[in-house]
C-alpha cells in the first residue's frame, strides 16, 4: 500500500488549524490525496487528536463528520520540543512503525514554525536519519517569512541543502496557490492582444496593493519582530511585480517559470530608503505581544525599479498595510494617457488601466473611453471578467492548492531558494533602517503616502 505520513510540525499552531487540515479535509473529500494519509503533529501543548480535530471544525467550509473522523483516526501526536533530542526520537519511532507495520512509504515535513526553528529541526531530521527514506520520497515545506534578512536566509539555505536536495524543498507564499494570481500568466502569456502593450512603451506605471482592514490581532508578538516590509513585501508583493513583470517561460514548469521570475527579481533595483514611506496604526503599541514605543511598521508603501529592458524607467508602486481602509489585494496596471487634444470633451480623459483583482472579489478588467449618448462627453467603461460570475464560488483555497501541489511533487508555485534571496536583496536598504514612521489613524493610510504618489503626478488606485 502506497501512503503518506505527513508531519505537521507545530500541529498546535493556527496555522495548522486554520488552513492545513481544513487543506487536509478538502484534498480527502475532493479525492484530490487518493493515497492513504498519517498525520503525525508535534507541538508544545498538552491536546489530543480528538481535541485537534474539533478546534480545526470551525474552519473548514462544509465539514463532513466521516473525513473529520478520518483526520482524527490518523493523527498521532507528539508533545514535545523542538529543541529536545527525545521529540525526534519519538518521531522516528513513529515514522519506522508507520513504515514498516503499515506500509507507508512518503514522508512530507511540513513546518509550520517561526524561520528560527528552521536550521535545527532540518538538522536535527537529518542527525535521527529522518531525512532519508528508502522507501518513497520525502519533501519539506517551509512557511514564509523565509529568514529575516538577506544574510539569514543564505545562512538557512545553505543550512538546509545540506540535508535536503533544492527539488524536494517547497518554500512556500501562499500568494502563489491564489486563483487569480495563478491567472496571471495566463492572462499574459494566452492573449496575444495584450503582450505588444505589456512594456516601457505603453504602461506608464504599476501598482501592487495589499491591503488589509484588520489588526494583527493575536499574531502580535511576531508581528512586532517583523513588521510589513518582512511580513509582506519580501515575499507576496515580490511574487507579484515578478509574475507581472516575467518574460514568458519556455515551458510551463517549474524550473522555467523560476528561472524567469528569478531574472525579474535580479534585475530589481534595491529600494532606497527615500522612495519608501512607512507608517503604523493608531494603537497598535497597545495590541498584546507588541513592545510599548514600537518602531515597527505596520503601512509601508515604495516605488520599485525593474532595470530591464522591458520595463526601463517604468514604476512599480507597492503599497500594504493592517487597518487601511479596505481589505482588498490588486494590480493596477495603467497604460500611457492618450493626448487629450483630439476630442473637446469637458472632463479630463482618463488613462486606460487594467486591474487584476486577487480578493475579495476575484476577477479582471480593462477600463476604456467611451462615448455619452447625446454629445461628445467621454466616460469611462469597463469590460470585466467576473471569475465567480463564470465559474461559481467554489474556488480552492490557496493552501488546498499549494499542499496539493506538494503531493504532486510540483514546484512550479513554490519560491526558490535563489527567488528568496533576491527578495531580501531587493529590501535590503529598508529593513532595520533608521527609515521614519508615520501614525495613522485606523482606516485610513498615512497622508505622506498620498504625498508621496502626488509628487510624481500620479495617485493610489481605489
Ligand atoms: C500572511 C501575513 O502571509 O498574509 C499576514 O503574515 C497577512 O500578516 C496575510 O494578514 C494576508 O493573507 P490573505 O490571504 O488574507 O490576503
Amino acid at each position: 500500500m502506497a501512503g503518506t505520513i505527513l508531519v505537521i510540525v507545530g500541529i498546535t499552531g493556527d496555522l495548522s488549524k486554520r488552513k492545513l487540515l481544513p487543506s487536509v479535509h478538502h484534498l480527502l473529500k475532493n479525492r484530490k490525496i487518493s493515497e492513504e494519509i498519517s498525520i503525525v503533529g508535534i507541538g508544545r501543548k498538552r491536546t489530543s487528536p480528538k481535541e485537534l480535530a474539533i478546534s480545526t471544525a470551525p474552519f473548514i467550509r462544509k465539514p463532513e463528520q466521516d473525513i473529520l473522523q478520518r483526520i482524527e483516526k490518523s493523527i498521532i501526536y507528539i508533545r514535545g520540543d523542538l529543541g529536545d533530542q527525545a521529540t525526534y526520537k519519538g518521531l522516528r519511532k513513529e515514522i519506522s512503525e508507520l513504515q514498516d507495520s503499515r506500509g507507508f512509504q512518503n514522508v512530507l515535513y511540513y513546518l509550520a514554525t517561526l524561520p528560527e526553528h528552521f536550521e535545527a529541526i532540518t538538522t536535527n531530521l537529518s542527525h535521527y536519519g529522518l531525512a532519508q527514506n528508502t522507501r518513497g520520497w520525502t519533501r519539506v515545506v517551509f512557511e514564509k517569512p523565509f529568514g529575516n534578512g538577506l544574510e539569514h536566509a543564505r545562512k538557512l539555505n545553505a543550512a538546509i541543502k545540506k540535508v535536503f536536495r533544492e527539488d524536494q524543498i517547497y518554500r512556500i507564499d501562499h500568494y502563489l496557490g491564489k486563483e487569480l494570481v495563478q491567472n496571471i500568466a495566463v492572462l499574459r502569456f494566452s492573449n496575444t492582444v495584450l503582450e505588444p502593450l505589456w512594456n516601457k512603451n505603453h504602461i506608464d506605471h504599476v501598482q501592487i496593493i495589499m491591503n488589509e482592514n484588520v489588526g494583527v490581532g493575536t499574531r502580535g508578538e511576531f508581528y512586532d519582530r517583523y513588521g510589513a516590509l518582512k511580513d509582506v513585501i519580501q515575499n507576496h508583493m515580490l511574487q507579484l511585480l515578478a509574475l507581472t513583470a516575467m518574460e514568458a517561460p519556455s515551458k510551463f514548469n517549474a524550473m522555467q517559470i523560476r528561472n524567469e521570475k528569478f531574472k525579474v527579481l535580479q534585475s530589481t533595483r534595491i529600494v532606497s530608503p527615500s522612495d519608501v514611506v512607512l507608517g503604523q496604526y493608531a494603537g497598535y503599541q497597545k495590541e498584546p505581544g507588541v513592545m510599548k514605543n514600537s518602531k515597527t511598521e505596520t503601512f509601508s508603501a515604495m516605488k520599485a525599479y525593474v532595470d530591464n529592458l522591458r520595463w526601463q524607467h517604468v514604476p512599480f508602486y507597492l503599497k500594504t498595510g493592517k487597518f487601511l481602509q479596505n481589505h482588498v489585494a490588486l494590480i493596477y496596471i495603467q497604460f500611457e494617457e492618450a493626448p487629450g487634444v483630439i476630442f473637446e470633451q469637458k472632463t479630463a480623459l482618463r488613462p486606460n488601466h487594467l486591474v487584476i483583482s486577487i480578493q475579495p472579489d476575484e476577477g479582471f478588467y480593462l477600463k476604456l473611453n467611451a462615448k455619452v449618448p447625446g454629445g461628445m462627453d467621454i466616460t469611462q467603461v469597463k469590460m470585466d471578467f467576473c471569475h465567480s460570475c463564470v465559474f461559481g464560488a467554489n474556488t480552492p483555497e490557496a493552501y488546498e492548492t499549494l499542499l496539493h501541489n506538494v503531493f504532486l511533487g510540483d514546484q512550479s508555485v513554490f519560491v526558490r531558494s535563489d527567488e528568496v534571496e533576491e527578495s531580501w536583496r531587493i529590501i535590503g536598504q529598508i529593513i532595520d533602517s533608521k527609515i521614519k514612521v508615520y501614525p495613522y489613524t485606523k482606516n485610513s493610510q498615512p497622508k505622506e503616502a498620498d504625498d508621496f504618489l502626488q509628487k510624481e503626478n500620479r495617485r493610489w488606485f481605489t
